[in-house]
């Protein structure tokens, strides 16, 4: 059954079942959106029916959600959980200060709230996702449905001033009409290029009136495990200032393989 995952989806994997290990008994996580993400809340399926792990998890989406509780995690909201001891989410890019953007699922919202409402963020990623410089993946800037053209005005004015290459923004498109978040907004995708200063921009951009959240995540993330195709995993710390190398067993029983809806 693994040999019908690509390298990619397998380096995915390795990740996330490695960060899966750092997930305890009566935690309560914060589950990631996204294809690295469900992966993730699989193999935490799997420990809570063959291992007995009890945690509760809190999904970044609805289609988190729904996996959660199809894969058997008991699901609650943030506010019922209150405060996470980890949350374990993907990325679409990550930096060397561990400065990532997120949000190419659409889920950078609830995603954001639910890392900084943790004890520690860890990013799952392949090794495709490391940058020198973020912003050649486009940068997903959420906001309101109300004006949005005058709020994508305002944002490319205001880029005029930062220190980035490319000033365009996208409205997202999803079969033929403006994708819809799952708190109900619209998500302007922003082709930097390259961004000179990521902690200002982030800043800079929650001002303008009729941005909801940007998708950079700014000294939230504390480790990230970058997996690889042949199932090396490196473990990188940014508090500790450590980094671990692993090997991940690709062996896996067929039912994790299977129905993989994201
Ligand atoms: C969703 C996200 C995802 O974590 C990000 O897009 C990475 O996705 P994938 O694991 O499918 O590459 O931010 O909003």
């Amino acid at each position: 059954m693994t040999g019908e995952l690509s390298p990619i989806d397998r380096a995915k994997f390795v990740a996330a079942k490695r960060a899966a290990e750092m997930v305890q008994d009566g935690m309560r996580v914060g589950l990631g959106t996204g294809s690295t993400a469900a992966w993730l809340v699989r193999c935490l399926g799997e420990m809570v029916r063959d291992e007995g792990l009890r945690i509760k998890g809190v999904p970044t989406s609805t289609r988190t959600a729904e996996l959660a509780r199809e894969v058997g995690i008991e699901v609650v909201s943030l506010d019922q959980a209150g405060w996470l001891d980890i949350t374990i989410d993907g990325a679409d890019e990550f930096d060397g200060e561990l400065n990532l953007i997120k949000g190419g699922g659409g889920a950078l919202l609830q995603e954001k709230i639910v890392a900084t409402a943790s004890d520690q963020m860890v990013v799952i990623a392949d090794a495709g996702k490391e940058v020198e410089k973020l912003g050649a993946f486009p940068l997903p800037v959420e906001v309101i449905p109300f004006g949005w053209q005058t709020t994508r005005s305002l944002i490319e004015e205001t880029l005029v001033a930062l220190d980035v290459l490319g000033r365009s923004a996208a409205l997202r498109m999803s079969g033929g009409a403006p994708y819809v978040t799952d708190e109900g907004n619209h998500i302007l995708d922003l082709h930097l290029q390259r961004i000179g200063n990521a902690r200002q921009l982030a800043l800079v951009l929650n001002q303008v009136p009729g941005v909801v959240e940007n998708g950079l995540f700014i000294d939230i993330c504390d480790r990230v495990v970058i997996g690889f195709g042949d199932g090396r995993v490196e473990v990188r710390d940014i508090n500790e200032g450590t980094i671990e190398h692993d090997q991940v067993d690709v062996a896996e029983k067929d039912n994790l393989f299977t129905d993989l809806a994201d």
